[in-house]
């Protein structure tokens, strides 16, 4: 399994968000997590497009190659956000069936912009509807807290969520990711792994602790165990 870990900016310092960037990625992560709140769909107001595009040239390893912007949208209506997101330079944008009125348009859009698209399911949200979409979805996230905060606890039925939706995946036979996002630890990623993810957001866990290098060390010792 090619595992990705994806720090979540949410919880960076956001007085120096380029620099907090550039360190987690000198520290070893895969990929940028961008979290974007609207007080609407969730109850808090983080950061938009414009933040996207003047941290997107910091999106990259010292050798030069491109660290993938991890756009998650937490916003509703998601269609004029969504494309902003895709022209700040976004790699890939998810979004909240929930929060769109026609999510098939939605994917359409954002993968007709360059970007990839994924589909993002609150704990109580059924998978139900991916088998419609299954041939334009990039991504599956599975929230393992409620959007809207970092720090949270991570929510086990997330668990099982997890592997029914690795089971779509593998059926469909299509290269699609898939992503879990809350309440992340050194300490809980391997039973998320083993449920089936290959892409593992966590903030607090590794912007919380004065070492990130130390955190995604001990994350990927974690994932590669017992494999
Ligand atoms: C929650 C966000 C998460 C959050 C993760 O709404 O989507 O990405 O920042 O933070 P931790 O890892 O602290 O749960
Ligand atoms: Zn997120």
């Amino acid at each position: 399994m090619n595992y990705r870990i994806a720090p979540s900016i949410l919880s960076a310092d956001f007085a120096r968000l380029g620099e907090e960037v550039r360190n987690v990625i000198a520290a070893g992560a895969d990929w940028i997590h961008f979290d974007v709140m609207d007080n609407h769909y969730v109850p808090n107001l983080s950061i938009g497009p414009a933040v996207a595009q003047a941290l997107k040239p910091h999106c990259r390893r010292p050798d030069g190659s491109t660290v993938p912007l991890d756009v998650h949208l937490m916003v509703q209506p998601v269609d004029a956000l969504a494309q902003a997101f895709v022209e700040a330079g976004a790699d890939l944008v998810s979004f909240h069936p929930d929060a769109s009125t026609h999510v098939d348009r939605t994917l359409q859009l954002i993968r007709a912009g360059g970007a990839k698209a994924g589909l993002v399911f609150n704990p109580a949200t059924p998978l139900s509807l991916l088998e419609w979409v299954m041939d334009k979805v990039d991504l599956v996230l599975i929230m393992s807290v409620n959007p809207g905060f970092g720090g949270q606890s991570f929510i086990d039925s997330a668990l099982r969520k997890t592997e029914t939706a690795r089971r779509l995946i593998e059926r469909s036979g299509r290269d699609i990711r898939l992503q879990v996002d809350g309440g992340i630890k050194v300490d809980n990623i391997r039973r998320v792994a083993d449920a089936g993810a290959d892409t593992f957001v966590a903030g607090s866990a590794i912007f919380g602790k004065p070492d990130y290098r130390a955190v995604i060390d001990a994350m990927r010792a974690e994932l590669e165990r017992g494999r």
